[in-house]
Parts: structure tokens; C-alpha cells; sequence
């Protein structure tokens, strides 16, 4: 029984070991996904991993975008959507970027 349980949390655990190596910290992305929502980009977009079902935009789940085509995208804008350069920070659009490209791979 006590072999099982441990056998059980080792499967668990071992899913969320693989993001480790990247160097981010666990909570990067439910941060990621706050953000999406806060900065307003679930307004237009559709992103399953950030619960957002915005019909404006472009549906970024299974785009596959680089990081730095999203960083890109958010600060610049581009068609209709509007930059964020200046309603947030570096570090919040680089975390974004990072999120939303992981979040589009699939
Ligand atoms: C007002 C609506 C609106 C908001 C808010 C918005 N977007 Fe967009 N977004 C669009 C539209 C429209 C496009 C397509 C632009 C085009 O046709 O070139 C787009 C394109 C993109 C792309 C490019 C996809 C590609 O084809 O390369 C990314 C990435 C993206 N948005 C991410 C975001 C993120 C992240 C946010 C929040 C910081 C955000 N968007 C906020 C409307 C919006």
C-alpha cells in the first residue's frame, strides 16, 4: 500500500519536473494566464489555456508562435489590435510572450 501511494506521487510528480529546466518558476503559467486576462487580451482572443474565449482576434490555441513573434505582436500591435507597449511592463509582456507561445503549441 505505502509502495503504491509512492508510485502515485512520483507520477505526479514528474509531469511538472520537465518545465524545471527552462528556469522559470512553477507559477509561470497561471501568472501567464492573469496576465492574458487582465491585460485584456481574452477580450479578443481565444486561448484555451487562459480560459479565454474572445471572438476579435485571431484563436492563438495550435498557432505555435515563437516568443518572439508574440513579444513582438504585443508591443507593436498590428491589425486591429492595439499595443501594449506602456500599459505594461518588460517583464510583463516578456512573461506573456513566454505563455502565450507555450500555450499556442497545442
Ligand atoms: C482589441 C482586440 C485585441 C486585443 C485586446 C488583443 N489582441 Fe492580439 N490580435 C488582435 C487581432 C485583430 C489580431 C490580428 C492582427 C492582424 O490581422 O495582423 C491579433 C494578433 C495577435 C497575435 C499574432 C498572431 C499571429 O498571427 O502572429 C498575437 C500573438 C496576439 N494577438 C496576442 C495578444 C496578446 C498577448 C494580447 C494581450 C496583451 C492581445 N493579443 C490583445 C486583436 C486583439
Amino acid at each position: 500500500m505505502k509502495k503504491l501511494l509512492f508510485l502515485i506521487v512520483v507520477a505526479i510528480a514528474l509531469p511538472g519536473c520537465g518545465g524545471s529546466d527552462e528556469g522559470g518558476s512553477s507559477g509561470t503559467t497561471s501568472a501567464g494566464a492573469e496576465l492574458f486576462n487582465s491585460a485584456g487580451c481574452a477580450g479578443c482572443h481565444a486561448l484555451s489555456e487562459a480560459d479565454a474565449n474572445g471572438p476579435v482576434g485571431p484563436d492563438l490555441d495550435g498557432m505555435k508562435l515563437d516568443q518572439e513573434r508574440v513579444k513582438e505582436q504585443i508591443e507593436n500591435g498590428g491589425g486591429s489590435m492595439p499595443s501594449f507597449r506602456g500599459r505594461l511592463t518588460p517583464e510583463e509582456i516578456d512573461q506573456l510572450a513566454k505563455f502565450v507561445s507555450r500555450a499556442s503549441q497545442s
